[in-house]
């Protein structure tokens, strides 16, 4: 599965890279003014650092200026995906830009329909919004389930792109559903490796090998 890192902050990828954490990275709207920057400088700066798909959002709401938004978006580099909104408009815009060969992100996804209709336009990720249907008291992995039979019972190659990820338990259900990728915020990827027998095991194993006065190197 590949992990996306949901930030436009640069020193929280840059760290995660370092790890070898970042297969790709998503941004939006308002990430990029959570971050402060310029929405071409910060991506393409993204762009430099990591080589796996890279989503920047159009904000235009009719398909004429989404598909020029995504194609000046597409411009800053060769792994950009351009992310567009679930609807009529934005799909018009995935078949055209997909035609010409852009990866697309259609975002904003709450239903299965949505997704069908996603993958008929030619997107290569579906960003279906996992917490934000939390929220609301819907069961988010539910809609990741029906996703994944619908494309599996008609091969769809659009990848299933788990957004929205507020918790580790997500992770761990995307993984098991079998979406191709998640996205999460940094403090989530971060927070995958905590087991407290993990720290305890080390810390006893620790004093233990205190008490032997021996050293390896
Ligand atoms: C996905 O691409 C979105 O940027 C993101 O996952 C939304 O997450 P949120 O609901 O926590 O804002």
């Amino acid at each position: 599965m590949k992990f996306f890192v949901d930030t436009a902050e640069i020193d929280a990828i840059t760290e995660l890279n370092d790890l070898g954490m970042v297969d790709g990275v998503t941004t939006n709207p308002s990430l990029i003014m959570k971050s402060g920057r310029d929405i071409i400088e910060v991506t393409k700066e993204i762009c430099e650092l990591i080589s796996g798909p890279v989503s920047a959002e159009v904000v235009a709401t009719d398909a004429k200026n989404m598909i020029a938004e995504g194609r000046k978006l597409a411009k800053i580099a060769s792994n950009i995906a351009v992310k567009l909104p679930l609807t009529w408009d934005g799909l018009k815009a995935c078949k055209v830009l997909s035609d010409e060969g852009k990866m697309i992100n259609v975002t904003l996804c709450f239903s299965a329909n949505q997704a069908l209709l996603a993958a008929k336009a030619g997107a290569t990720f579906i960003s279906p919004f996992i917490g934000r249907l939390d929220d609301v008291n819907l069961d988010g992995m539910d809609l990741i389930n029906e996703i994944r039979q619908i494309y599996d019972n008609f091969g769809y190659e659009t990848q299933i792109l788990a957004a929205s990820i507020r918790t580790v338990n997500h992770v761990t259900q995307s993984a098991l559903i079998g979406a191709d990728v998640i996205t999460a915020p940094p403090s989530v990827i971060k927070s995958l490796i905590d087991h407290p027998l993990t720290d305890r095991g080390l810390d006893q194993f620790m004093a233990d090998w205190a008490k032997t006065g021996q050293k390896i190197l």
